[in-house]
């Protein structure tokens, strides 16, 4: 595969999830036993890519810390026989992170310009942490197929309901083989005036001449650096296709998305899901009863 490099945006303030986010990164919310940034940089490394640009920002160091290796628990894990548990913990020691400090929150497109210096003249992937993918969704090695095939910016795109518009880039474009050549963008529009509700996802394979664009980009939407506009001005000059996502895909910035995500991910996890399954069942059971009871007055 020709995508090498990813650069994670992880600067964010997390509101969204606030106070758990106070003093704690939002990419270090655990889903059942790893926290989100884990997530995507697994993903990464099953499409091939081997180096990991991290935009972070104050009270991010939790991040470098988690990629890092931990001599205590080494040293206790030999004493007590447990070696199985110091590969787990040392699996990112040989891969390449590099971190970068994004000193002012001043949005996605300035967070992603950040790794301009670090970038090798060639495609790259962005991936958003809190959207996290089911580990049978193969749409960044997908997504990379396309780039591969048409040499041009691919952004991943889902169907969201209209009322949820307002909380994602929309695209405009036509299906083309099974992609949308995308000929209109816009961030967080308004339902009656977007121009669909095929939603950008956190998932994008970009070409280093986003940077040029970012660098001259004006402020748009909440006052932010915006990467859907600075998209929108590449899209002049060359195609972009919308890749659509095919499996599941969870919100996990937000706080329902989030509950899904873990309930979903505990059900195929080896260690929990029978139990858990077994307590959802039950639990699924004295919810139906009391509603009947409540809808029968009682
Ligand atoms: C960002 C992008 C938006 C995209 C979304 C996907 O928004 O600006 O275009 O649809 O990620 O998750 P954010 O969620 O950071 O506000």
């Amino acid at each position: 595969m020709t995508v090498k490099q990813a650069i994670l945006p992880a600067a964010g303030l997390g509101t969204r999830f606030l106070p758990a986010t106070k003093a704690t990164p939002k990419e270090m919310l655990p889903l059942i036993d790893r926290p989100l940034i884990q997530y995507a940089v697994e993903e990464a490394l099953s499409c091939g890519i081997e180096e990991f640009i991290i935009i972070t920002g104050k009270h991010k160091r939790a991040i470098e810390d988690h990629f890092d290796s931990v001599c205590e628990l080494e040293e206790k894990f030999r004493a007590s026989g447990k070696e199985y548990l110091i590969e787990e913990i040392n699996r990112f020691n040989q891969i390449k992170f590099a971190y970068i400090r994004q000193r002012v929150a001043l949005g996605l497109g300035h967070a992603v310009l950040c790794a301009k210096p670090f970038v090798r003249g060639e495609a790259f992937a962005v991936i958003l942490s809190d959207d996290v993918m089911d580990s049978e969704n193969h749409l960044l090695k997908e997504m990379i197929e396309v780039y591969e095939e048409k040499k041009c910016p691919v952004v991943a795109v889902e169907e969201v309901p209209w009322t949820e518009v307002h909380r994602y880039g929309i695209i405009d474009g036509v299906l083309e083989g099974g992609v949308y050549r995308i000929s209109g963008m816009v961030e967080k529009p308004h339902p009656e005036s977007s121009p669909s509700n095929m939603a950008i996802i956190g998932r994008y394979i970009l070409t280093p001449d986003i940077f040029e664009i970012l660098e001259r980009q004006e402020a748009g939407k909440g006052g932010e650096i915006q990467l859907t506009d600075a998209l929108m001005k590449l899209a002049r000059t060359k195609d972009i296709y919308g890749y659509l996502i095919k499996g599941k895909r969870y919100d996990a910035g937000d706080k329902l998305g989030y509950l899904k995500a873990t309930v979903d991910l505990a059900l195929k996890n080896r260690e929990v899901s029978k139990d858990f399954e077994k307590y959802l069942v039950e639990k699924a059971r004295s919810l139906e009863h009391a509603s009947a009871q409540n809808s029968m007055g009682f």
